[in-house]
């Protein structure tokens, strides 16, 4: 028996599949069979995704390698993978990436209730930043960047993993709260006023408001990091003025991935830094605006080449 067409309530799709497009590929739901989700993920040549079994999420949670070269990495290990080999995430414990090497393919199945209410919380979340983008001139590739870098990052910190899933929407909607400030002041060409820079300063308050009221009851639990992703380890911060260890590290990685990224962008106001020059202005803001150890394992990860 074939898998079963789901219902669709995406706007995105292709055919009769939902899609759900992502900077390191696509991912295609394509429907059940026998309790599980089935989806295929083209992934793009360097794309890379991450994988963290939890047992209350589902019980089921296999990838298998249809297409190209894909690499995992696990517990600071590296290696390749065949065509047709299955990952099962239940008998790993930590976090799991997998590396496309090439353009690749792979066959995701997990338990359906759980994979197609993510997918399609994971749409509407696209959506919704493909919003914010609009008003501020950031395609979402900055966003899904900004989580690329967080995760890697988190890795270095040998955190519990199961706190991953906070970073990486953290890291995703941290600016969300701009969709809350008025379009003059967001896309004002020349300098603000103390005045316009008062209320520009309100959209991590205004960001974390929004996923406090969100319809997607979890994002509350990520309210947090977007609340103090301005805020600086030296405690001249906002909104609350935090300082050290007050500040979340989840928020602290946020801080230095998106001053990075920032810097290394492009945009219609300025010219893009060289990443030899954003690194050196990480090292300057280390211990002052950024998180010491957090700049440190940024840096680690641009030297390992995690994310070319
Ligand atoms: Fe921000």
């Amino acid at each position: 028996m074939g898998p079963t067409i789901l219902h669709n309530t995406s706007t995105i799709i292709e055919g009769n599949h939902p899609i759900l497009q992502l900077t390191s590929g696509t991912i295609t739901l394509l429907g059940r069979k026998g309790g599980l989700a089935e989806a295929h993920f083209n992934l793009n040549k360097e794309g890379s995704f991450c994988a963290q079994y939890n047992i209350s999420h589902s019980k089921s949670e296999l990838y298998t390698i249809l297409d190209g070269k894909v690499e995992i990495e696990y517990d600071n290990q590296r290696w390749a993978l065949k065509v047709g080999e299955t990952i099962d995430a239940s008998i790993y414990n930590k976090l799991i990436t997998f590396y496309a090497i090439t353009d690749a393919k792979v066959l995701l199945n997990m338990d359906a209730c759980f994979y197609e209410r993510n997918f399609f919380e994971m749409q509407s979340l696209q959506e919704e930043m493909e919003a914010v983008a609009r008003v501020d001139g950031y395609t979402y590739h900055h966003c899904d960047r900004i989580r690329k870098y967080a995760i890697e990052v988190w890795k270095k910190f040998n955190q519990p993993s199961e706190n991953l899933k906070l970073l990486r929407w953290g890291a995703y909607l941290h600016d969300i709260g701009k969709l809350a400030i008025p379009l003059e002041i967001l896309n004002k060409p020349g300098k603000l006023t103390p005045e316009e820079w008062t209320i520009m300063k309100t959209h991590s308050i205004k960001g974390a408001d929004i996923l406090r009221a969100h319809k997607i009851e979890w994002l509350e639990d990520v309210a947090f990091i977007i609340e103090q992703h301005h805020e600086r380890y030296d405690g001249k911060g906002y909104p609350f003025g935090l300082k050290g260890d007050e500040i979340s590290i989840e928020a602290a990685i946020v801080s230095v991935v998106d001053a990075y990224d920032a810097m290394t962008t492009e945009r219609v106001y300025k010219e893009a830094m060289s990443p030899e020059e954003a690194i050196y202005e990480l090292k300057k803001g280390k211990g002052t605006q950024f998180h010491p150890a957090a700049v440190d394992n940024f840096i680690k990860c641009l030297q390992e080449n995690k994310f070319d």
